[in-house]
C-alpha cells in the first residue's frame, strides 16, 4: 500500500475529489447564471428560473462525496504532507478555501431571506469560482514538491 507511506493520493481519491468539486462547480455556475440572467417572464413579471431548485438539489448532491473525499484528506494526506514545507502555504490555503464555502454554505442553508444571507451568498460563489484555480495550483506546487 505505498499510499499509505506518502502524501501521494491513490487513483479513486483524485478522481473522487474531481468529479465531486466539479459537479459543485458547474450547478454552482448555473444557478448563478440562470439566477442573474436567467429570469423567465412569469404573469406578474420576471420570476425566478424554475431549474434554480435544480441546480441547488444537484450541489447538494455532490456535496455527500465532496465531504467524504475532503474528509478523508485527514487521515493520511494532511499529516504526510505537512511534512513538505513548500507544500504547506498551499495545503492550508486550500483548507482555508474550503472552510470558508463550508461555512458560508451552512448560513446559506439555514439563514432567512435578508441581509446576512445575501452577504453570506456572495462570499460563498466568489470564494467557490476561484477554488478551480487554488486546487489546481494546490496540485501542481504538490508534483514539484515530490520532486524535490
Ligand atoms: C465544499 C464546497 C461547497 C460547499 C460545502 C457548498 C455548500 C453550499 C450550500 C449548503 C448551499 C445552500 C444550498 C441551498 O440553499 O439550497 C450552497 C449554495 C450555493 N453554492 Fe455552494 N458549496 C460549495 C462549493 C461551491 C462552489 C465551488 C461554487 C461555485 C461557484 C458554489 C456556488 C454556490 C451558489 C451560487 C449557491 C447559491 C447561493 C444562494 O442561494 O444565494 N458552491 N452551497
Ligand atoms: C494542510 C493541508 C495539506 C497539506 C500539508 C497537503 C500537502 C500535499 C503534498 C505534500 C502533496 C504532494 C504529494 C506527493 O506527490 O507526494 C499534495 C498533493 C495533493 N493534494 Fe494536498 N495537502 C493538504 C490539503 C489538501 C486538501 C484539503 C486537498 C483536497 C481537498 C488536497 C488535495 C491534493 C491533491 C489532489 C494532490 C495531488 C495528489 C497526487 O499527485 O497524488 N490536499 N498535498
Amino acid at each position: 500500500m505505498p499510499y499509505r507511506r506518502t502524501a501521494r493520493l491513490a487513483r479513486w481519491q483524485k478522481w473522487l475529489l474531481c468529479l465531486a468539486g466539479g459537479g459543485l462547480w458547474l450547478s454552482g455556475c448555473g444557478w448563478l447564471l440562470l439566477h442573474y440572467y436567467g429570469r423567465v417572464q412569469g404573469a406578474f413579471g420576471p420570476e425566478t428560473n424554475p431549474a434554480e431548485p435544480w441546480l441547488m438539489r444537484l450541489h447538494g448532491l455532490a456535496l455527500i462525496p465532496a465531504l467524504l473525499g475532503i474528509g478523508g484528506m485527514f487521515v493520511v494526506h494532511i499529516p504526510k504532507g505537512w511534512t513538505h514545507a513548500r507544500q504547506r502555504v498551499a495545503g492550508v490555503a486550500l483548507c482555508t478555501i474550503l472552510g470558508i464555502l463550508i461555512l458560508s454554505g451552512y448560513l446559506l442553508y439555514y439563514l432567512g431571506d435578508d441581509g446576512a444571507r445575501s452577504w453570506a451568498s456572495v462570499t460563498h460563489w466568489m470564494v467557490g469560482l476561484g477554488l478551480p484555480a487554488i486546487f489546481l495550483w494546490h496540485w501542481l506546487n504538490g508534483i514539484a514538491a515530490r520532486k524535490r
